[in-house]
C-alpha cells in the first residue's frame, strides 16, 4: 500500500500534526469534490438534476450497506448520530431496561432517558473495557436493550460485536450500537454480529466532513416496528403524494421522511470509495501497527496508558494519562500537535493517514 499516497488525500494532515479524527477527521479531497459538484451542479441548473442526485444517493446507499454487509433497504441517511439514535429509541420504545456503560457518550444515553425507559450503567475497568461476562451479570430481570459505543469515545475500548451479539440473541435483548468511532477504522459485519441497529456520522473515520450520519436498522425490526415517524417520503409510493391515508414503506429510507441531505451523502460517496480501495482489514491493521509504535514510544517516556493494550480490545484511539490534559492539550497545539483533552489524559487519534513521523512528533512535544 503506498500510505504516503493515501496521506496527499487528505490536506490538513500536512498542515499540522494532526492526531484528532476522534474529534473531527481531516477531510478527503475526493470527498469534498463530490459535494462541490453538487453545488456547482445546482448552481448551474437549478433542480434539473434531481434524478442524477437520487441515483448518486441510491449509490452511496448500495456502497454504505455493503461495507457492512447490509442490504441497502436496511439504511438511511441522516444528519447526525444523535438524530439516528432518537429514531432508533422510538422504533425500540419500550418499558424495559437499557443497559449502556458508565462513561458511554451521552447521545447514547440520553434519548432513553427522555423517554423515560429506565437506564443502568455498567461500571468499567481500570482500562476503561469491560468483558462481556460483566454485561451479562450486570443486567436486570427487566433489560430489553444494550445500547453501547463499539468505539468507546473517552477510553478507546472496543467491544467485541459478536460476542455482544450473541449474548443479546441468547438472552432476547436488542442490541444497539453507536459505530461513530469505529467505523472507518475495522470491518463491521451486522449480520456475524446480530445488531439490530448501528448508527455511525461520517465527520470523524469517515472523513467525510459534518452533515451525514448512516443509520442501519435489521429488516425484521422495521417490519415488525414500523416508522416511528413519517413525511412524504415515508410513503411506499412518494412520488405518488397520497396525504389522506397511509401507505408506508419498510425500507429505512423511510426514516429520511423527507428530501435527502445531498452534499453530506455524496462527500461519502467520495470517502468511501478510498476506504474501500484501501480495504477495512487493510485499515486495521495499519492502525494496529501505528498504535503499537505509540505505545512503545510513550512507554519509553513513561507515560500512563488510560487505554486498553491489546490488540482487539482498541482501535484508533488511544488516551494518554498527564497531570493536566487541559494545560497539555495547548501545549501541544503551539507545537502544531492537534489532540483533545478528555477527562483524566489527552485522546490521541491514529487514522491510517498518520505514520510514524506524526507519531514522533507527538513523543518530542510531549518530552
Ligand atoms: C461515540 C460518539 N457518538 C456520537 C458522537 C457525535 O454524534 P453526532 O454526530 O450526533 O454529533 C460522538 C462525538 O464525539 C461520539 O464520540
Amino acid at each position: 500500500m503506498n500510505w504516503d499516497e493515501i496521506r496527499s488525500y487528505y490536506p490538513a494532515v500536512e498542515s499540522c500534526t494532526y492526531l484528532n479524527t476522534a474529534a473531527g477527521g481531516a477531510m478527503c479531497r475526493q470527498a469534498a469534490e463530490e459535494a462541490k459538484a453538487y453545488y456547482d451542479e445546482m448552481t448551474a441548473v437549478g433542480d434539473r438534476k434531481w434524478s442524477e442526485w437520487l441515483e448518486r444517493t441510491e449509490e452511496t446507499r448500495r456502497h454504505t450497506a455493503a461495507l457492512l454487509n447490509a442490504t441497502p433497504e436496511e439504511i438511511a441517511f441522516l444528519s447526525n448520530t444523535s438524530a439516528g439514535l432518537n429514531v432508533v429509541a422510538d422504533l425500540l420504545a419500550d418499558d424495559g431496561e437499557v443497559l449502556t456503560l458508565a462513561e458511554e457518550y451521552p447521545s447514547v444515553c440520553l434519548p432513553w432517558l427522555r423517554r423515560k425507559q429506565p437506564v443502568r450503567f455498567l461500571p468499567i475497568q481500570a482500562d476503561g473495557g469491560i468483558d462481556i461476562d460483566d454485561i451479562d451479570r450486570a443486567a436486570g430481570a427487566n433489560t430489553r436493550i444494550v445500547a453501547i459505543s463499539h468505539v468507546q469515545y473517552c477510553t478507546g475500548f472496543r467491544c467485541d460485536l459478536v460476542e455482544l451479539g450473541t449474548l443479546c440473541r441468547d438472552r432476547g435483548w436488542r442490541l444497539v450500537v453507536d459505530a461513530t468511532q469505529s467505523f472507518g477504522t475495522i470491518p463491521i459485519d451486522v449480520r456475524t454480529s446480530q445488531v439490530d441497529a448501528l448508527i455511525f456520522s461520517g465527520y470523524k473515520w469517515v472523513t467525510a466532513g459534518y452533515g451525514i450520519a448512516s443509520v442501519f436498522v435489521r429488516k425484521e425490526v422495521l417490519e415488525e416496528m414500523g416508522l416511528p415517524a413519517v413525511g412524504w417520503r415515508s410513503a411506499k409510493k412518494p412520488y405518488a403524494l397520497i396525504n389522506d391515508r397511509l401507505d408506508l414503506t419498510t425500507e429505512a429510507r423511510g426514516l429520511e421522511l423527507g428530501h435527502p441531505t445531498f452534499p453530506g451523502i455524496f462527500a461519502q460517496r467520495g470517502a468511501l470509495r478510498v476506504l474501500e480501495e484501501i480495504g477495512l482489514e487493510r485499515i486495521e491493521a495499519r492502525i494496529d501497527e501505528l498504535t503499537d509504535y505509540l505505545l512503545e514510544r510513550m512507554d519509553e517516556r513513561g507515560i500512563t496508558l488510560l487505554s486498553p493494550r491489546q490488540r482487539g480490545r482498541r482501535a484508533g484511539i488511544t488516551m494518554l494519562g498527564v497531570p493536566d490534559p487541559v494545560e497539555t492539550t495547548r501545549g501541544l497545539k503551539k507545537k502544531n500537535v492537534s489532540v483533545s483533552a478528555r477527562g483524566r489524559g489527552i485522546r490521541v487519534a491514529l487514522h491510517f493517514y498518520n505514520n510514524h513521523d506524526d507519531v514522533d512528533r507527538l513523543a518530542e512535544a510531549l518530552q
